[in-house]
This record gives C-alpha cells, sequence and structure tokens, in this order.
C-alpha cells in the first residue's frame, strides 16, 4: 500500500514578537486576563511588506533542508491559508514561483484553523493515489492584517507564522505499523458560520473585512468536535491515549487543549504547547508545534503523533501519522 511519509519539517516565525505588556499598553487588557484565559505570553507579528507567501517560502525551504531534497524533487504544493497574498492566483503558486518550480501543481486549501489538517490529507490522498511523488504541504498565515486591533476579544489571541512538511511516496504494508500517515478524517458544518467569520469578502462588501468571533460559543463547540474526529482516528488505528507518543494540537487556546486531552485521557506530557509563545497562528499552528517538538527532540523517528484541528465554518478534523 503506498503511503506519504513525513519526510521533512520546518517552520518560520517573523522576529517582531508583541508581548502581552506591550498590547496592554495599547488596549485595555492585561497579561494577567489574556495568560489565564488563553495561556498566551506572546505572539509574532510579521513586518509591514512581509507576506504569507515569504513566510510560507521561508518555512518550506526549511523543510526541504531537513528533508535533504531540493524544490525539484517537489510535484506538489498544497498550502492552506485565510490570510493569502492575494484573492488571486493562489498563495501556493507564489511559494512555486519563488522556489523555481515550474512541472507540477500548487493550490491552496481553505478550512481557516483546520487548513493544515486538511491540506495534509488532500496532499496524503494524492500521494496513495499514485498521482504524485513528493508533496510540500504548508500552513501560512498572517492573521494579524485581518484582525480589528480595537476588538480585545480577538485582538490578543492571534499571531502570523508558517509551517510545513514534506510529504514522500513510500511503501507500506497496510496496517499500523507501517510510517507514514495511517489515517486521516475531515468534518464541516456551515451552519455555524456567524460564531467564526471574517466581515468582508471580494464577492460581498468588496472588502477584506476583519475576523469576528463568538468566543464563549466557539469554546463550547470546539472540545466534542475536536474529540469526535480523535476517535474516529483511534478507531481506524486501533491506537489509543495510551499508545500514541504525541499529541500536537491546533494552538487556539491552552484551556481548550486541555479540556480535550482530559477527556480523551491523552497525558499532559505527550501534549506539545506552543499556544504560550506563538498564539494562535491559525493553519501555521499545528506545523509550527511539530517542528518544534522534532527541533527540540521530543519527536523522534518512529513516534506516532495525533495531530486535530477545529476552527471557522466549522471545519475540524484529525490525522494520525508514524513519523
Ligand atoms: N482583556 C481583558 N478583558 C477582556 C478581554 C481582554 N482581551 N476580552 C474580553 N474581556 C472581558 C469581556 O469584555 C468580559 O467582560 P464583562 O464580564 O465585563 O462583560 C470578560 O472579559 C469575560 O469575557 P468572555 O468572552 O466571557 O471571556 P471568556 O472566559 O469566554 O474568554 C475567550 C474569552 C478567551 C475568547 C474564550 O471564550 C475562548 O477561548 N474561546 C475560544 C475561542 C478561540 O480560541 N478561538 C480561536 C479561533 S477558533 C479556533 O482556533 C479553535
Amino acid at each position: 500500500m503506498r503511503r506519504s511519509r513525513i519526510a521533512g519539517v520546518g517552520s518560520y516565525l517573523p522576529a517582531r514578537i508583541v508581548t502581552n505588556a506591550e498590547l496592554a499598553a495599547r488596549m485595555e487588557t492585561s497579561d494577567d486576563w489574556i495568560r489565564q484565559r488563553t495561556g498566551i505570553g506572546q505572539r509574532h507579528i510579521a513586518a509591514e511588506g512581509e507576506t504569507t507567501s515569504m513566510l510560507a517560502l521561508k518555512a518550506a525551504e526549511a523543510a526541504l533542508a531537513h528533508a535533504g531534497l531540493t524544490a525539484q524533487d517537489i510535484d506538489l504544493i498544497v498550502l492552506a491559508t485565510a490570510t493569502p497574498d492575494y484573492t488571486f492566483p493562489s498563495t501556493a503558486t507564489q511559494v512555486q514561483a519563488a522556489l523555481g518550480i515550474t512541472h507540477g501543481a500548487a493550490f491552496d486549501v481553505a478550512a481557516v484553523c483546520s487548513g493544515f489538517v486538511y491540506a495534509l490529507t488532500v496532499a496524503d490522498k494524492f500521494i496513495a493515489s499514485g498521482s504524485n511523488k513528493r508533496a510540500l504541504v504548508i500552513g501560512a498565515e498572517t492573521f494579524s492584517r485581518i484582525l480589528d486591533w480595537e476588538d480585545r476579544t480577538t485582538a490578543v489571541l492571534f499571531g502570523d507564522g508558517a509551517g510545513a512538511v514534506v510529504l514522500e511516496a513510500v511503501e507500506g504494508k497496510g496496517d499500523a505499523s507501517d510510517t507514514g500517515v495511517l489515517t486521516t478524517h475531515l468534518r464541516s458544518d456551515g451552519r455555524h458560520r456567524a460564531k467564526l467569520y471574517v466581515d468582508g469578502g471580494p464577492s460581498t462588501t468588496g472588502t477584506v473585512g476583519h475576523l469576528r468571533m463568538e468566543g464563549r460559543e466557539v469554546f463550547k463547540h470546539a472540545v466534542g468536535m475536536i474529540t469526535d474526529v480523535i476517535v474516529d482516528a483511534f478507531a481506524a488505528t486501533g491506537f489509543s491515549a495510551e499508545t500514541i507518543d504525541w499529541f500536537v494540537p491546533h494552538q487556539a487556546n491552552q484551556r481548550i487543549i486541555t479540556a480535550s486531552a482530559d477527556k480523551l485521557g491523552i497525558p499532559m506530557e505527550k501534549v506539545v504547547l506552543t499556544v504560550d509563545r506563538h498564539g494562535n497562528t491559525s493553519a501555521a499552528s499545528i506545523p509550527l508545534a511539530f517542528d518544534a517538538a522534532v527541533r527540540d527532540g521530543r519527536i523522534q523517528r518512529g513516534d506516532v503523533v495525533l495531530v486535530e484541528a477545529m476552527g471557522g465554518g466549522f471545519t475540524w478534523g484529525s490525522a494520525l501519522f508514524r513519523f
């Protein structure tokens, strides 16, 4: 059975760090409030003129270097973002051009915070079908550009960044001992639009718009949706909270992560947390956290890793892979 293994991982964060204290000087909030409610201590913010495709390019280059591959080895780019450089062409094609790739295909997927899980799922299926050999899967965002900086209920939550993995076709036995992506589960329910959305777009207002969120409503749905798709991943593979090595959740909010881990019986020692340093970077958060734990030596080759995300739409999903 054809599987897609993660040949390399990389990430990039803009240089500028904005602390909670800096936000508290600009709006009515406090380090205490932000930390207690979300676990966030700081976030990175892109420089003026630094676009989503620029962040994505740096993450992609790091992932290629980690894999020991060059851009010419890649025949598919799937990029998840809700903050593209332009309405069109896709941010993926900008990254493709910057990497000097003129073969294969590149396209974006839109699933907001679940974007990386969606992009990983799509690329895995392209590889499993035999149509592509090596894919760059990228999550990249500049959420600072769609925040209403006058709205303290949302402005304190998000940050900018990018993460990427290289997926490569390998032959497996078709069971849970294989290396690579072992299962993916995607869900969505568009009835929840008003709870988390951007109030602009080309076909409605003709503007970019700002992020709007009913935080409590999102929180209320998050834990149940996340645990549902993780139960699906466990059922499909035979793995459990006890037998996975690592849980790399979407980094939206420490309280959502802790509540989900508790409900599933996943001990916090297995949970990779970067929300304190990165804030919520939407589609970039999982590959950023995964890369951090690979680089610091926690996640090793052969480890079984569970990822999940939930975001605007609502969209949600999980993936389970052996690294
Ligand atoms: N600083 C200080 N006070 C604030 C701030 C702030 N930044 N923001 C809101 N408050 C105030 C409110 O005005 C309110 O004041 P009031 O009681 O006088 O009316 C009080 O704090 C409590 O507000 P709530 O919204 O009820 O606070 P809550 O405990 O629900 O926390 C939060 C808000 C952190 C947004 C929470 O609801 C949450 O985490 N929701 C999940 C949303 C999320 O993570 N979304 C990310 C995108 S989706 C995803 O990635 C899964």
